[in-house]
């Protein structure tokens, strides 16, 4: 028998192409035939794959946007002398960056669910990129919170040892504090996917109007230079934020239903309640705090005051307060949403029920 010639050897250790394989390409126009769609996607899912650009102003502020001119580790944190201040100063300072944080240390996650929500409603391009610049910025803001916080308290907000009486009542608030900013997580989480974006974009311009209110009166009232650097940016950063809710609302509020109106009346009750913990003083709606919080609070604050940091008397903030929501209801009620009523800061309106795990407005 003769031996295999090489080429024979070689032959013999080929195998077959996979099935559905061959030599020669099939040309696209056979395969079109054998070719099935996918099941229908699910609602909700998180691939837009499409930039539709519908609001081309949005698109326009994300451009802004995209640079904020500002970095947290780059304002003159060195101008900050603790030791400048009193132990029961640096306590107090501590505590309002602290109860800032419960409204700015919760803008990211809070933002970043609402950013993942316009991925799946597939909201327009820009707004979801205007979404994501209020993302950074928050998390800009947030750690101005944490800068300022353990410049002055090391280890704070939680886990430092008070030296002193205020130190001990500056702590007990925090906690206070912190645990109805769980109790709002778990109501925001909840109402995401339950209310159309009308409602939930009306309860993001309460926030932001106030925050920008917030931020402009304590720029102008801070005598420490650092901080006037940090107010005057988050201040800009959250006009920038309001800019964005106005431009979505200008497209949405005229085609609003009965029914949502009368949702985003009672949101702007809960708005309020739920802001007044910061713009103003904390309502009992809402607001769980222990038996010696509010003493606490105003000594705190006062002491705050007295190092300078900006933090208007209560007077001015109730009068803030009501010009920035007075401005509010100038945007909405020719939209037919009637205004709630706000005794507390003198607003006539609407007297609606409350519900707290209903509060949606982000900061
Ligand atoms: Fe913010
Ligand atoms: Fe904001």
């Amino acid at each position: 028998m003769n031996r295999p010639t090489t080429a024979e050897r070689l032959a013999g250790k080929t195998t077959s192409p996979p099935p559905g394989t061959s030599a020669v390409a099939p040309d696209a126009a056979s395969l079109l035939y054998g070719m099935a769609e996918p099941p229908p996607f699910p609602e909700l899912n998180i691939f837009p794959l499409e930039w539709r650009v519908e609001t081309p102003k949005l698109q326009a502020l994300y451009d802004k946007s995209r640079d904020p001119g500002w970095a947290p580790n780059l304002l003159p944190w060195d101008t900050l002398e603790p030791s400048a201040f009193t132990v029961d100063q640096r306590y107090a300072l501590a505590y309002w960056f602290t109860l800032l944080s419960v409204f700015d240390g919760s803008g990211p996650a809070v933002f970043a669910r609402a950013f993942i929500h316009t991925w799946e409603t597939h909201e327009e391009d820009p707004v979801r990129k205007c979404f994501f610049s209020i993302v950074r910025d928050e998390v800009n803001h947030e750690e101005i919170c944490q800068r300022a916080i353990q410049a002055l308290v090391p280890k704070g907000p939680l886990d430092y040892v008070p030296e002193t009486p205020l130190g001990k009542l500056a702590q007990n608030n925090v906690r206070w504090m912190y645990h109805n900013g769980c109790r709002y997580w778990s109501g925001f989480k909840g109402s995401i996917g339950k209310w159309p974006l009308p409602i939930l974009f009306t309860s993001f311009l309460m926030g932001e109007i106030a925050s920008s209110t917030l931020f402009h009166g304590m720029y102008q009232a801070t005598s420490i230079p650092v901080f006037k650097e940090c107010f005057r940016r988050v201040g800009q950063d959250e006009a920038r934020h309001m800019g964005i809710c106005l431009t979505v609302l200008e497209n949405i509020l005229p085609k609003l239903t009965d029914e949502q109106r009368a949702v985003i009346t009672k949101q702007i009750r809960a708005g309020f309640i739920f802001l007044s913990g910061i713009l103003y003083l904390p309502p009992k709606e809402f607001w769980e705090l222990g038996p010696t919080f509010h003493a606490s609070h105003l000594l705190l604050e006062d002491v705050a005051r007295s190092a300078g940091l900006g933090i208007l008397t209560a007077e001015e903030r109730k009068e803030n307060w009501r010009n920035a929501v007075l401005r509010m209801k100038g945007l909405i009620e020719p939209h037919g949403i009637e205004f709630p009523a706000l005794p507390e800061i003198g607003v006539d309106g609407k007297t609606v029920a409350f519900d707290p795990s209903e509060i949606i407005p982000v900061f």
